[in-house]
This record gives C-alpha cells, sequence and structure tokens, in this order.
C-alpha cells in the first residue's frame, strides 16, 4: 500500500522509525522504493549530482524535470520535492503557484519548504488550507547557506529556544511532518517528544521518529559529505574501477569477443 502522510504520523504513535532518503532520477527512486523506503525526497541537494557549489542556482524547471522522473519510479513511498530557492518566500500568490505546478505536473504528494520564522509559517498555513500537504524544515536550512554557512545551529539557549517555537508554529500552521537538519541531539529529542507530527532527522542525532540522508552522500558519490553522514559504499571507487577496466579491454582489443 502507498505511505501517505497520514501513515507516518501513525507510525510515529507506535514508534516504528520512518526511513527517508533523496533520490533525482528514474533509476535511483526505483530502487529506493523497490528497497523498502518510506519517504523519498527530491531534495534541492540534487544540486550535488547536478554540478552546483550550493543548493541556490536550482530552478523550479529542474525539480519537475527530475520529480517528474522520481515519480516514474516510486510505487510505494510518500514523494516529496523541496521548492527551490525564491520559487516560495517571494510571496503566497508565489508559493502557491511553485507549490501547484510541483502536486499537478509531477504527480507528487507533498511539497517541502524551509524555514519557521512567522512569514513562512502564515504561507505554509495557507497551502495547507488549499490542499497542499506541506513539509517542515528547521535548524540548518542549506538555502540560507550565505547567513548560516552549513555549521550546527541551536548552540545558545536562545537559539534552541527560537528553533522550538518555529516547529510548534509550523505543527500548528498543518505541516504533516518537519525536517530537522543539524542541530543537537538533545533539542531534536525534546521537540520530537513535544509534538504530534513526525520529526525526519538529518545530523540531528538519534531521537527523531525517522531519519533522512542525501542519497549521493549514502552511496559514496558525492565529492565531500557533511559530518554527520554515512557512507554505506563507495560508489566512486566502484565506477572508477568499472570504467577503467572497460577502457583497458577496449585498448588492449580484449572487448568486445568476436
Ligand atoms: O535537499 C535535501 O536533500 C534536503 C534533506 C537534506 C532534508 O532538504
Ligand atoms: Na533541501
Amino acid at each position: 500500500m502507498p505511505v501517505t502522510t497520514q501513515q507516518l504520523i501513525e507510525w510515529k504513535q507506535q514508534r516504528r522509525s520512518i526511513v527517508a532518503l533523496t533520490a533525482w532520477n528514474y533509476a535511483i527512486a526505483q530502487l529506493l522504493d523497490a528497497a523498502g523506503v518510506d519517504l523519498i525526497l527530491v531534495g534541492d541537494t540534487m544540486a550535488v549530482v547536478l554540478g552546483y557549489p550550493t543548493t541556490l542556482p536550482i530552478t523550479l524547471e529542474e525539480m519537475l524535470h527530475h520529480a517528474s522522473a522520481v515519480r516514474r519510479g516510486v510505487k510505494r513511498a510518500l514523494m516529496v520535492v523541496d521548492l527551490p530557492f525564491l520559487t516560495y518566500q517571494e510571496s503566497l500568490q508565489q508559493a502557491i503557484h511553485s507549490a501547484g505546478r510541483v502536486l499537478k505536473e509531477t504527480g507528487a504528494q507533498a511539497v517541502k519548504m524551509e524555514g519557521g520564522y512567522p512569514i513562512m509559517v502564515e504561507t505554509i498555513a495557507r497551502l495547507v488550507q488549499v490542499g497542499i500537504p506541506v513539509m517542515g524544515h528547521v535548524g540548518l536550512t542549506p538555502q540560507s547557506i550565505h547567513q548560516l554557512g552549513l555549521k550546527q545551529q541551536g548552540k545558545t539557549q536562545e537559539a534552541q529556544e527560537k528553533i522550538f517555537q518555529q516547529a510548534i508554529a509550523l505543527e500548528q500552521a498543518g505541516v504533516f511532518s518537519i525536517v530537522l537538519e543539524h542541530i543537537p541531539s538533545q533539542l531534536a529529542k525534546q521537540i520530537t517528544n513535544h509534538l504530534s507530527i513526525p520529526t525526519i532527522g538529518i545530523g540531528a542525532g538519534p531521537h527523531c521518529d525517522g531519519q533522512v540522508l542525501v542519497t549521493s552522500d549514502v552511496l559514496g558519490l558525492s565529492e565531500r559529505q557533511p559530518p554527520f553522514a554515512k557512507i554505506y559504499t563507495n560508489l566512486r571507487e566502484t565506477i572508477t574501477k568499472a570504467v577503467q577496466d572497460y577502457a583497458v579491454e577496449v585498448r588492449e582489443q580484449k572487448f568486445p569477443k568476436e
């Protein structure tokens, strides 16, 4: 049975951890879905596989193109698509337009938007009211890289209180889940215990209701990874070796055989 936003909330109540990963094309999405990943995020971190230095340059058109390919590979997982930088912050109208295009043109079930500051919470509340499921994202929000860098957020008591309040405000606005990125484990635990919607952590410790990682990091495809990523296999090495073996066989005329 396909995973729904309601299902994620039930899993939180049952303390069944939610497994999330990112995908950027059909092949990856199809493999992740068949392997039983619960939530597939078309994250703007696909910047990594497109060769951009940050997530900032990604356009809505690029997200729509890749998300459509991911959709063709996903049968069971809940599919969520990031709205890229400056495709939702400008106005409520812009946010509805961008999120609407994602849902109508790709078949994804939900969008994700960064930030828990008051105007963003208002925008998200309106999107939810018109029928667009939204996932929140607080803590380290990489679209603000030029203000925050990529370092852990919530270092001071004051900063922690702010993130905590943002998470509460997002739940009240109607998000079905929140990504907590690169914040102290104890803060993620407090938020997770306080909210009735599931938290999905990345670099936020073991107490969240689920975990997400960037798939190109997990597979060892990224040129560099954040400190909290775990590399489960090294595809850069595997691919390099396969390509070198092929090149040798072609040059030595061992492939193809007669
Ligand atoms: O773009 C992305 O991959 C994300 C996850 C890190 C949550 O937003
Ligand atoms: Na993202």
